[in-house]
């Protein structure tokens, strides 16, 4: 095309009246009831699964109304890539966020976006979740995936063990160390350390007061259970406040956790600093984030005890890369270079994402996907487990296949198809931690035990206090006879 004819179209294009954009009434579940709405089409005990259910009849855009609340849901990766779009949509801090300030305050999760303490603590924080970082965290890491093998040594042939229950030992006792230098003790007790237990508590008992705060005088019903919940923040924020304030008394001590990139980042002569209090906060909430990063590897442990081919070919991949147990942890790069392994766990959060939602709110009055309208200040949930399963997955949606993870077929697939880690500047900030602390996990199993199921299992996925594998048991197996640790 000649310059002069380019101009013209140009010109064409620019001067063509826009078509005014068709607004399209949102799909919603058949027999609505006044003010109730669709509260019958929802399920009280899996309501995650009932939005599924939902979304396969309705299709990748629709709207749920419950006693005149209203829910727009998104599952379709074009739609997903609209909202994305951050110059149109921001991050929405839904209700259960805001009820969660009481225990995580204006964490990261938690904090609105218009939060200036948000943006001081995330340009404080991005440097201790960098590769860089994983790095330095990397042998704290591996101590932990030891310990774990060493313990699970004493699981040997021993009665079944509860995978989700014994996998968040591990990455509790993970996260506890790399993010303020704690210890849990999580291999030598029975129960949970007090506090994780306390922490574990008050989120449930925010989640309560959350759903109870439209009854009335609920405050006063939820008297008692507030105190107590109250009583268990003071001791949490107690111990991490000890932690501070030993610190600043001994600042030279490097101790090569992410609070300590807080502290040493936060000094009195940055003017950019925040306080100790924002800090300790901070590090509440991000023991907050990292709970559900059990969930993909015993997920991924579910599918590879139902796949012996996927099972050897991941076992394969280790025994190359890390070779035989031996006294010594794998090093950072044999960690990182487990591709098969890092496949077969995104395949894992395909399937059952630990977080099944991200919410995303209207900057200005808009078109969603060019057709649906939204007023400013409206928002709309991202609905993981649909998005995961959209057709643009090929057929086989939940066959569990991580070979979708190639290379190639990741770059054939629209770029926003797979979320599990939200999006834009409010997207995960841990995940490279999630991924290293995952990849020792399962690499360390699949190079030392041999694992059996109970018989006749399957998948049962519980959503209430985040998504895990509920009664998933497995019999440990030494794998080599001469496997020892030390
Ligand atoms: C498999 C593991 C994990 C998954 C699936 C996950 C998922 C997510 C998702 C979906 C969000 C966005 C939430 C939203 O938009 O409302 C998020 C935010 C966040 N996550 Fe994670 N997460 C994981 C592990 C971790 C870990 C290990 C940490 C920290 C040690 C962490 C800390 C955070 C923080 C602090 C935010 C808020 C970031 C901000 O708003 O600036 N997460 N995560």
């Amino acid at each position: 095309m000649n310059p002069e004819m380019l101009a013209r179209v140009m010109f064409w294009r620019l001067a063509e009246p826009r078509k005014p954009a068709v607004r399209a009434p949102y799909p919603h579940p058949a027999g609505r009831v006044p003010l109730l709405g669709d509260v019958f089409r929802l399920s009280p005990r899996s309501p995650m699964a009932a939005i599924q259910r939902l979304g396969s009849s309705l299709g990748p855009i629709f709207e749920i109304k419950v006693f005149g609340q209203r829910l727009v849901v998104a599952a379709d990766p074009s739609v997903v890539a609209d909202l994305c779009d951050e110059s149109r949509f921001a991050k929405y801090v839904g209700p259960e966020l805001v009820q969660l300030r009481k225990v995580i305050g204006s964490g990261l999760v938690s904090a609105d976006v218009d939060d200036p303490t948000w943006r001081k603590a995330s340009e404080l924080m991005q440097p201790a979740f960098s590769q860089q970082a994983m790095r330095a965290y990397h042998s704290t890491l591996a101590d932990v995936a030891m310990e774990f093998a060493a313990y699970w040594l004493t699981k040997v042939d021993g009665p079944a063990v509860d995978v989700a229950t014994e996998l968040s030992r591990a990455t509790n006792e993970m996260t506890g160390r790399v993010t303020f230098g704690q210890a849990f003790g999580s291999f030598e007790r029975g129960d949970p350390h007090p506090f994780m237990a306390a922490l574990t508590a008050m989120i449930n008992q925010s989640e309560r007061a959350n759903i109870m705060r439209r009854v009335p005088l609920s405050t006063l019903l939820m008297r008692r259970a507030q105190e107590a919940s109250d009583k268990r923040g003071s001791y949490i924020n107690g111990v991490v406040d000890a932690v501070i304030r030993e610190r600043r008394a001994n600042p030279r001590d490097e101790r090569n956790d992410i609070l300590d990139v807080m502290l040493g980042a936060s000094g009195p002569n940055n003017p950019d600093q925040i306080s100790d209090e924002d800090i300790r906060y901070q590090v509440i909430g991000l023991i907050f984030g990292a709970d559900a990063t059990f969930c993909p590897p015993s997920i991924a442990l579910y599918y590879l005890s139902q796949n012996p081919e996927i099972f050897e070919r991941a076992r394969a991949e280790v025994d190359r890369v890390w070779g035989p147990p031996g006294a010594s942890p794998p090093s950072f790069e044999q960690v990182t270079k487990l591709r098969y392994v890092r496949r077969v766990l995104d395949e894992a959060l395909r399937l059952w994402s630990p977080v099944q939602g991200f919410l995303r709110v209207a900057r200005q009055d808009t078109l969603l996907a060019d057709r649906y309208p939204l007023e400013k200040g409206e928002w709309v949930v991202v609905f993981i487990p649909l998005l995961h399963r959209d057709r643009v997955w090929g057929t086989d949606v939940d066959e569990f296949d991580p070979d979708r993870f190639l290379p190639e077929r990741v770059k054939a697939r629209p770029a926003h198809a797979f979320k599990p880690y939200g999006t834009g500047m409010r997207s995960c900030i841990g995940r490279h931690l999630a991924v290293h602390e995952s990849l020792l996990l399962l690499g360390t199993i699949l190079q030392r035990f041999d694992t059996v199921p109970q018989e006749g299992y399957r998948l049962e996925v519980q959503e209430s206090g985040g998504v895990k594998p509920a009664g998933f048991e497995l019999y440990i197996r030494r794998r080599h006879e001469s496997s020892s640790v030390n």
